[in-house]
């Protein structure tokens, strides 16, 4: 017999809101080729290519990948038909992020709040279930081509069931030899979870998604910038950050602002059919260098940085954090260099992060990897040195 752990949400009985969520039960990206996505992922970022759905256990539509690591779990999912709605969006957006998909103790009474609330329906809630259990789902749609699943789990399939290796959902199984596997559990990346997850919108729509997450959702705003707070001289952005009642996901969103090239939120919608979508997921980890390292050490990509960025870096984050009564950066300071790893602070203390470059050939996708030293703000005081080396990568593809 399997022993579960005690799950860390709350008891459902203390909670009467059917849009309490539980957890980010999983990320679903639609690409072309989710074999290949599989091994890249599972390469690249040091996940286990857990479990699969296609045909060889009757899914005759689409081959779907689960990929884990720590509590971060991504679902791959590509069309086997031509009918399938992924094929079409695929061809329109090229891979990416279909669907942010939350746990809650009742995926139909959350669907059914959320319509309520004014939310529009991605689709119904369906019921998949075997002798083991039962999961559903229902979606609603949020910005452009994304949707929020609701996912509740019961008997075998219930979260901390799957997060201890059992099986994700009726007809899955487990991927029984994966020779990356065993590698990354013997050099691991040290991601963790979702820590974020920024949507672009279209120039004007960000307040209006703002509200939507606050009505449909029952999120609330967590930070503000400004555009003057993250223009460059050529590119700009305003954002805006909604976070759920438990803080269990932020939700950053994006719009163009004016400048005088073109801003890195428009390449984006040129590039996504000049339709919003998921601009990167941000993966928490523990230990920044050693996360960083050892995805630099299998190849990834990440954004470099004007050599001047170490020049002032340090100055200005150990002012801060003198400020307000806080350690300096206790990382070595040569070693961040190094690694090209980016610094800031706020009030509550500091952060480590770094962005790869897309994660196709589309400048759409990205990753952020972050360690949080009590900072809870999202590296506001890099966004001038971010948008300089943006700039650069935009200039090479010729989309400036
Ligand atoms: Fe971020």
């Amino acid at each position: 017999m399997t022993t579960i752990s005690p799950s860390t949400a709350a008891d459902p009985s203390t909670s009467s809101d059917p849009l309490q969520l539980i957890d980010v039960d999983h990320v679903r990206f639609q690409v072309a080729n989710a074999k290949q996505a599989a091994f890249f992922y599972a390469y690249a970022f040091g996940f286990q290519v857990a479990q699969v759905d296609d045909l060889t256990t009757g899914n005759r539509v689409a081959a779907n990948y689960l990929l884990t690591q720590g509590n971060i779990r991504i679902l791959l999912e590509t069309p086997l038909t031509p009918k399938h709605p992924a094929t079409e969006e695929i061809s329109r957006y090229g891979d990416g992020v279909k669907d942010i998909a939350l746990t809650v103790f009742d995926a139909e009474k959350a669907y059914e709040q959320a319509i309520r609330n004014g939310g529009e329906s991605a689709y119904e809630p369906v019921e998949t279930k075997d002798e083991h259990g039962v999961v559903t789902m229902a979606g609603i749609k949020t910005y452009g081509r994304v949707v929020h699943s609701f996912v509740s789990r019961r008997g075998a399939y219930e979260l901390p069931a799957v997060k201890q290796g059992g099986v994700f959902m009726p007809r899955w199984r487990k991927v029984e030899s994966y020779a990356l596997n065993t590698y990354n559990l013997e050099h691991p990346c040290g991601l963790k979870f979702v820590d974020h997850c920024v949507g672009n919108v279209e120039e004007g729509r960000m307040n209006h998604w703002v509200k939507w997450y606050e009505d449909v959702m029952g999120f609330a705003m967590f930070k503000h910038f400004d555009d003057k707070d993250i223009s460059t001289e050529y590119s700009a952005l305003m954002s805006k950050v909604m976070a759920s009642g438990n803080h269990l996901i932020k939700m950053p969103i994006n719009e163009p602002a004016e400048g005088k090239k073109k801003s890195q939120i428009q390449e984006y919608l040129e590039w996504h059919d000049m339709t919003p979508g998921v601009q990167h997921l941000a993966l928490r980890t523990d230990d920044e260098l050693h996360s960083v390292a050892e995805l630099r050490r299998r190849g990834v990509d990440f954004l470099a940085l004007p050599d001047t960025y170490y020049e002032l870096v340090w100055e200005r984050v150990d002012k801060v954090l003198r400020e307000h009564g806080h350690e300096p950066v206790r990382e070595d300071h040569e070693r961040v260099r190094d690694l090209g790893i980016l610094v800031d602070a706020d009030d509550e203390g500091y952060l480590l992060q770094l962005f790869t470059k897309p994660l196709q050939d589309r400048p759409t996708l990205f990753f952020e990897i972050i360690c949080r030293r009590g900072s809870q703000s999202f590296g506001k005081g890099n966004f001038k040195a971010l948008f300089e080396a943006l700039e650069i990568e935009q200039e090479r593809r010729g989309n400036l």
